[in-house]
């Protein structure tokens, strides 16, 4: 399959004016995606839990217009939001190739986030997908075939959301997705996210993810800029190779249900991922003091109690805190009185595996 294929021939319908709802939800990655090529393709593959509490919610109104230039406005909360208009044009642009009436309408895009805004989790996947939803659900309506198969509606909107924000082609299903061509998954690609296709054991059912709000800040390091610094990275061929490796690894683990292998592999991604930063050129550090506070006393509680629980980072200072639900009380009451204290203004929001993005 190739970017030719989401290419599509002709409208049957128009639409003259109308609205799409969707609401997709956030993802975290196991198996990291730092470093890409080309539009938006990613220099190894990765897999992530889609969330179920942190979502965007997205409704996009389409107003058929003469004038042939992108044309919208996006609101947040309520409220225009033009800090994100650049980024929303970058994406149009990208995309009009495949959705070839961006032009031809005037667009209003409201937008709505589960978790705050100076949460420091990225919107960026969640609402990325939600919007790239919309957009299919609106050619589907225009399209020929209006029962297009849901498989293919799918794959277009998370081969777009993945132009708008690489981890967001993660966002479209639930709850195991894996994205970037991996020569053990198949169906896996570069182009597109795709449910993980084998057996997963019943330890991986609901995982919880308890997300620490260790600094609410902005990224002093945009993830764009972080994934640029990997084309010259001295250690970019080793790490690609080490994701895939772990990829690799964890398809056993993932149906034999060994924890204590996954936890290796899903830290080591983490502290991996960071380590790509640190070393980077000019090299920059996203973790705080807090994070490192609560990543040892993560190993120190595991010890003692002989624990499941382990830890994920994105590209920020929060920590993901990731544990069986058979784990929840155990855990919860050990994040509640050892690591809250440690969050900003002791924040942290409880989440778990989900199943991906739905009209509204
Ligand atoms: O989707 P981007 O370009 O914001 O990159 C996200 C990269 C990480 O969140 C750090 C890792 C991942 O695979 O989600």
């Amino acid at each position: 399959m190739t970017e030719a294929t989401f290419i599509p021939k002709s409208y049957k319908n128009t639409l003259d004016h109308g609205s799409v709802s969707f609401k997709a939800p956030s993802n975290i990655a196991l198996v990291k995606y730092w470093g890409k090529y080309g539009e938006q393709l990613p220099k190894n593959a990765s897999i992530s839990f889609t969330l179920s509490n942190c979502f965007t919610k997205t409704q996009l109104s389409f107003q058929k217009k003469e004038i042939q230039e992108f044309d919208f406005e996006v609101y947040l909360d309520g409220k225009r939001e033009e800090g994100f208009e650049p980024k929303i044009l970058k994406f149009f642009e990208r995309v009009e190739v495949y959705l070839p009436f961006l032009k031809t309408y005037s667009f209003k895009i409201e937008t709505s986030n589960s978790f705050p805004h100076s949460s420091g989790i990225a919107s960026s996947a969640s609402g990325m997908s939600a919007l790239a939803c919309c957009l299919v659900e609106m050619e589907k309506r225009m399209s020929k075939n209006l029962s297009t198969a849901l498989e293919e509606t799918k794959q277009k909107a998370s081969f777009l959301a993945r132009l708008g924000s690489g981890s967001a082609c993660r966002s479209i299903e639930g709850d195991l997705i894996v994205w970037g061509a991996h020569e053990h998954i198949e169906g896996s690609s570069n182009l597109f996210g795709i449910k993980y296709p084998y057996v997963v054991h019943d330890n991986f059912k609901n995982y919880q993810d308890t997300i620490l709000l260790v600094d609410k800040g902005e990224k002093q390091v945009s993830s764009t800029v972080g994934h640029n610094l990997m084309h010259e990275h001295p250690f970019a061929a080793q790490r690609f190779k080490q994701a895939n490796d772990n990829l690799s690894k964890l398809i056993p683990i993932l149906e034999n249900g060994r924890l204590s292998e996954f936890i290796k592999i899903v830290e080591q991604e983490a502290l991996s991922l960071h380590a790509m930063m640190l070393t980077s050129e000019p090299g920059f550090i996203l973790m705080k003091p807090n994070t490192l506070e609560i990543i040892n006393r993560i190993w120190t509680f595991r010890k003692e109690t002989n624990s499941n629980v382990c830890f994920t980072l994105d590209a920020g200072a929060n920590v993901h805190v990731l544990y069986p639900e058979g784990e929840k009380v155990s855990v919860l009451n050990f994040i509640k009185t050892e690591l809250k204290p440690f969050c900003k203004n002791g924040e942290f929001i409880v989440d778990m595996t989900g199943s991906g993005a739905v009209p509204l």
